[in-house]
């Protein structure tokens, strides 16, 4: 009797200790990354300050202390103004493919057209990010050379947005005016994102040298260094500055204007509304650092273009 028990035990033994081999190899693989697209985190070193803090203690026979709730991380809108050209799906393509590694972005897409474009409404579709689809038309007397641009689809951003939060205490919110053929850095989102009120940066090759900036001196604005009318209040290019979704809330009727607006005045005529240079935050390392491109793209040669259709297929460009 002995014997058999005995015999069965060592037959029984590798198949335990195999058991309890792979059950340990199981535990130790590292598990799924929770968010699977990457993302741009908004504080440096990660949010809670270590790096692979929480992966490696797994296996320690204590469980770490629990932590101090995160505050919830401030969503960006970016309100872009689009209308059609041969370039359009390019510069949208360009424009996601940077937005799509930010956390926590909304995209408020509004197209200068008198209906929304099936070209744009299928781009959203498969972009992969958060959007809105929004459509005005710019009257036809203001699309003229010397007169300023997208006022009509900022202002459409500016109303859904307060449409919005307008019936709730405002969620922690950023807002800023991404022009579609602009360039920006992932670096930008991070330091836009810590918006209090209204911040600000420079911006490169705009205003008729390599780059435009405010000027800074123990961590306020004093001035901006600025080719192109200095004596503008906020010498600043659209893509220079964010606002707090807050301040867009408490100041319902600041929008962009026509009326006494000349190109390039519309920026500053906005900010004029919402906040004063005094009460600017400095981004970039006070306004050290180039992190968006005013770039323009070539207009295209379509010279060769045939006057009808010749191809056996129509595509989408
Ligand atoms: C400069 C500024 O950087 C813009 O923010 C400002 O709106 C513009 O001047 C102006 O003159 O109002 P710029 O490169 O000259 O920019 O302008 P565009 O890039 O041609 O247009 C700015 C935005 O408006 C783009 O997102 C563009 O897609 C959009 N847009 C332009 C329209 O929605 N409709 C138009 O007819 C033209
Ligand atoms: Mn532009």
């Amino acid at each position: 009797m002995k014997s058999v028990l005995f015999s069965r035990f060592f037959i029984l033994l590798p198949w335990i200790l195999i058991v309890i081999i792979m059950l340990d190899v199981d535990t130790r693989r590292p598990a799924p990354p929770l968010t699977p697209r990457p993302y741009f985190s908004p504080y440096p070193g990660g949010r809670r300050g270590g790096a692979g803090r929480g992966r490696e203690q797994r296996n320690e026979s204590r469980p770490p202390p629990p932590l101090p709730p995160e505050p919830p991380l401030p969503t960006i809108y970016a309100i872009t103004p689009t209308y059609s050209r041969p370039v359009q799906k390019a510069e949208l393509t360009r424009l996601a493919n940077t937005f799509r590694q930010v956390a926590q972005l909304h995209w408020i897409l509004v197209e200068d057209a008198a209906a929304r474009s099936e070209l744009v409404s299928r781009f959203l579709a498969r972009a992969g990010l958060p959007s809105t689809h929004l459509h005005v038309p710019t009257p036809r007397r203001y699309k003229r050379p010397g007169l300023p641009r997208a006022t009509e689809q900022r202002n459409a951003g500016l109303a859904w947005l307060r449409q919005r939060h307008g019936h709730q205490r405002a969620q922690p919110g950023v807002l800023f005016f991404a022009d579609d053929d602009n360039t920006y850095s992932l670096e930008l989102f991070q330091e836009m994102r810590t918006t209090r009120k209204v911040s600000v940066w420079p911006v490169g090759l705009v205003g008729g040298r390599r780059y435009e900036r405010p000027l800074v001196e123990n961590g306020k604005v004093v001035g901006w260094y600025t080719g192109w009318r200095a004596d503008r209040t906020f010498a600043v290019d659209m893509a220079g500055f964010a606002v707090s979704l807050q301040v867009i809330l408490s100041n319902p009727k600041a929008v962009f204007k026509r009326r006494g607006s000349q190109p390039g005045m519309q920026e500053s005529d906005f900010l004029k509304q919402i906040t004063t240079v005094e009460e600017l935050e400095p981004k970039a390392s006070n306004c050290t650092k180039v992190l968006v491109w005013h770039t323009r793209t070539e207009k295209v040669n379509l010279a060769n273009e045939p006057k009808y259709h010749l191809d056996t297929v129509t595509i989408e460009v």
